[in-house]
């Protein structure tokens, strides 16, 4: 099957989930997410802002300001193309859509979070394998993102975010596709660290 092929069949599985099904997949991912032994001291953690049927972050993401950690939002840059910037989320935070019609906090310098600065990457995703690998909407901003971490210059946690029927066995990866450290889903902690 082709990534393109792949991406509709998993696109479809995450979609098929009822409304019901992604309060209690998103409540359960929180509740390992928040278990876990990096999430014990507050943390610089960017996360994203869930549209359609992507495991939904609303809950989450309060839950972990709750809990003392620094929550940011994918914002894309406004003129390295195909890259993102983290920028703050809290109670002022004034929103703008993009052109993918992805809610994201309005352009502020002084919100901004350096990739430097972040510890943990919460990464949306359509589909993942047992090695990590990662399938996404087919933009690559999380493969460009990640990039940097994976050169080895800084330490930063990906932890992808999925419902249980976004795994697959084996995913076809391209060369620039930087596999994740942690995938979570409501029935397990996948982590991919030697
Ligand atoms: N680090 C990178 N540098 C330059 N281009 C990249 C990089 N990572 C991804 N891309 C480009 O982004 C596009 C989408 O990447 P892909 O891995 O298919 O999407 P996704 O990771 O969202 O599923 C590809 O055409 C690829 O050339
Ligand atoms: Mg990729």
């Amino acid at each position: 099957m082709s990534q393109q092929q792949l991406r509709q069949q998993y696109f479809n599985a995450r979609a098929s989930q009822t409304n019901a099904q992604r309060q209690l997949a998103a409540q359960q991912v929180s509740e390992h997410l928040l278990a876990l032994p990096e999430l014990q001291v507050p943390r610089t953690i960017a996360s994203y802002y869930s549209v359609k049927a992507e495991l939904p972050t609303a809950v989450l993401n309060e839950q972990l300001q709750h809990h003392g950690h620094q929550i940011s939002l994918p914002v894309l840059h406004p003129f390295r193309r195909g890259h993102l910037l983290f920028l703050k989320l809290h109670s002022q935070t004034r929103w703008n859509t993009n052109q993918f019609g992805i809610p994201e906090p309005q352009l502020n310098v002084q919100e901004v979070v350096p990739i430097q600065q972040l510890e943990i990457i919460l990464v949306p995703l359509v589909a993942f394998d047992a090695q990590g690998n990662r399938l996404g909407m087919g933009g690559g901003y999380y493969d460009r993102t990640l990039q940097h971490w994976y050169q080895g210059r800084h330490q930063l946690l990906p932890i992808g975010l999925a419902y249980d029927q976004q795994f697959i066995d084996h995913l076809p990866t391209q060369p620039w596709d930087i596999p994740l450290a942690m995938v979570i889903t409501p029935s397990k902690v996948w982590d991919f660290r030697q």
